[in-house]
């Protein structure tokens, strides 16, 4: 019997094809370990997002020079951005495969493992092919994600997601509610609808309408569907982008009950300057009405961010108004970057790019700036009582971990076994990453 490790890095989409892949590969035969050095194919599922990415997995296949595995795979945005490129960076490498062909990932290993090629590579945009040749998932967990779209059209400067995924594809909802109905039945409680853009989602609808027209329905609509499925009992969706959050997404949220009152809407920059530079398409003034709306709308809600600092021409100036912007907001968790820039993309050809050091002296000032926010609201907490979702145990034994519907952590002693259980949960403390409290 032939097996397989994956090693995954970078999104949620990631994670996602990892699982699919591993599903793919189980049903064909092989077997999956969790020792590199055990393995027959070592896979590495790869991210392109920042340098750094693509730094850890060339030191991580340089230390994996003495394993045994006879086919080595690196699949995912690096492979789909390097392409013949990786063969060059580490000669051990047998097949590159970009995101959109992991399902021809069994086909590929085979002809390695017969000695018919000693180099693949596949490039090629597939579009549904993937989704449609991987069988129903295995091992179902209490919490799990589901690709409704992915790929992205929107091209911000310093982006290469739109060159790895490709352009902007929903699956149809038929498709996403076989999925949805397979995991809640298989043990799901809590589904995560997730893609590049979840906003923009336009999936073919279920039914044609008449004239043979085929309708699309709206991430609104999908919501709706899933919600009603027997067995959900929490609902979320990212990755969301400002420019096409419509207020029908924030009033879903008073429609739903079990959709969470937490959403992900990264604003990047609080300086319009660079906002126009970034391409992002929306103005600092354009995304705090909508986050203000939204809180009229639905006042339980809140939000969480990513951030880039020191993209090219940031000044000092433009830094102090993603700081004010932060202010404003008061996001409970978020994710701040500095700017890494990816070949092929547009601002990594601009001139005024900023000095690795200033990045790192701003970087620190928005994270500590952040996290300040980020205690105070878990301080708020105390006393509240809240729903949490228990995922795992924690490392003190009788410890519990879960999500409250802030997807924070909450930590929790307890008698009885709490994995995969509702409860509610008084807080009694607060702590920089985590809340901790009592099941009532
Ligand atoms: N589609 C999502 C984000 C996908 S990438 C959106 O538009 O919000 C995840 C995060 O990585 C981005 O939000 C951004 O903050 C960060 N990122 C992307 N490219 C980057 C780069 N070149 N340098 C630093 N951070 C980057
Ligand atoms: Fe990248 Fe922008 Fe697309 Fe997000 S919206 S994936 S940041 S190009
Ligand atoms: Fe990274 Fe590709 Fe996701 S570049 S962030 S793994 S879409």
């Amino acid at each position: 019997m032939i097996s397989f490790y994956i090693k995954t890095y970078g999104c949620m989409m990631n994670v996602y094809d990892s699982n699919k892949m591993a599903d793919l590969l189980v049903s064909k035969g092989y077997t999956q370990v969790l020792n590199p050095y055990d393995a027959d194919v070592l896979i590495f599922y790869t991210c392109n997002v920042r340098e750094k990415a693509v730094h850890k997995l060339l030191s991580d296949i340089g230390r994996l020079k003495f394993v045994n595995a006879k086919v080595i795979a690196v699949g995912g945005c690096i492979a789909q951005s390097e392409g013949k490129r990786l063969f060059e960076r580490a000669p051990s490498i047998n097949i590159s495969f970009g995101p959109q062909t992991y399902h021809k990932l069994p086909e590929y290993i085979d002809k390695v493992l017969k000695g018919e090629r000693e180099r693949i590579i596949d490039s090629t945009f597939y579009k549904m092919d993937k989704f449609l040749s991987c069988p129903k998932k295995r091992n179902v967990s209490i919490s799990e994600h589901i690709a409704i779209q992915e790929g992205c059209d929107n091209f911000c400067t310093y982006c290469i997601v739109p060159y790895t995924r490709g352009r902007e594809y929903s699956r149809p909802v038929k498709d996403i509610l076989e999925e949805a109905k397979w995991l809640l039945d298989n043990g799901a409680q809590e589904l995560v609808l997730w893609g590049q853009n979840v906003n923009s989602y336009h999936g073919e609808a279920p039914y044609i309408t008449i004239g043979h027209h085929k309708a699309t329905w709206r991430i609104e609509q999908l919501l709706q569907a899933v919600a009603q499925l027997p067995g959900i009992r929490r609902l979320r969706y990212s990755t969301s982008h400002p420019k096409d959050f419509n207020e029908a997404l924030m009033y879903v949220h008073n429609e739903i009950p079990l959709l969470v009152p937490f959403t992900h809407i990264p604003v990047q920059s609080g300086s319009d300057r660079i906002l126009k530079q970034m391409n992002r398409g929306y103005t600092s003034a354009e995304y705090l009405y909508k986050l203000n709306k939204f809180r009229e709308i639905c006042p339980a809600i809140q939000f969480s961010s990513d951030f880039i600092v020191g993209f090219p021409g940031e000044t000092e100036e433009d830094f102090k108004d993603t700081l004010r912007l932060v202010e404003q907001v008061k996001y409970t968790i978020s994710y701040s970057f500095k700017y890494s820039p990816r070949s092929g993309t547009p601002a990594a050809k601009m001139l005024d790019q900023v000095p690795e050091k200033i990045k790192e002296q701003r970087l620190k000032i928005l994270q500590d700036t952040l996290l300040q926010d980020q205690i105070t609201f878990n301080k708020a907490l105390v006393d509240k009582t809240q729903e949490v979702l228990f995922y795992k145990k924690g490392k003190r034994v009788k410890q519990y971990i879960g999500k409250n519907v802030y997807m924070q952590s909450v930590v929790v002693e307890s008698e009885k076994d709490l994995i995969g259980k509702f409860k509610d949960v008084l807080i009694k403390s607060a702590e920089e990453n985590c809340v901790i409290g009592q099941v009532v």
